[in-house]
């Protein structure tokens, strides 16, 4: 569970294009805006990409069925998780961006034992 906090146009979208191109998804990876989620297969991994900012009703939560995307077998990449506080379990990862000269400054901070253990990974 990775959460993407920035402005619109801090380039949360992009970073989730970047992951996905750098697992090797070569289709097309659009805003999740209208859809709340895009659903992605990755070889055996299952990627969902949110974007709750037009997310108004907890409601809206059980109906779409967005409870089953969190399990331990998908990764979810959420932009403006704080639509649906109280709904989310805590991340794993909260990834914060800004713009900076002609890019983005990433600032990445681990808050659980999955999460620490997978930035350990990275880091090596
Ligand atoms: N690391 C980056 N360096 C330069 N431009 C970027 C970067 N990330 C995003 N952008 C640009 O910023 C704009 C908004 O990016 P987007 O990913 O849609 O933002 P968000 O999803 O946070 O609203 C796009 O035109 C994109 O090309
Ligand atoms: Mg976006």
């Amino acid at each position: 569970m990775i959460f993407l906090e920035g402005d619109l146009g801090a380039g949360k979208t992009t970073l989730t294009r970047g992951i996905l191109r750098g697992l090797g998804f070569a289709g097309r990876v659009k805003s999740p805006t209208y859809t709340l989620v895009e659903p992605y297969t990755v070889s055996n991994l299952y990627l969902y990409h949110f974007d709750l900012y037009r997310f108004s009703d907890p409601s809206e939560w059980e109906d779409a069925g967005f409870r089953d995307y969190f399990n331990r077998d998908s990764v979810c990449l959420i932009e403006w998780a704080d639509k649906a506080e109280g709904l989310l379990p805590a991340p794993d990862w909260l990834i914060q961006l800004a713009p900076e000269a002609d890019g983005r400054r990433l600032n990445l901070t681990a808050l659980t034992t999955n999460g620490t253990q997978c930035l350990a990974r990275l880091a090596r």
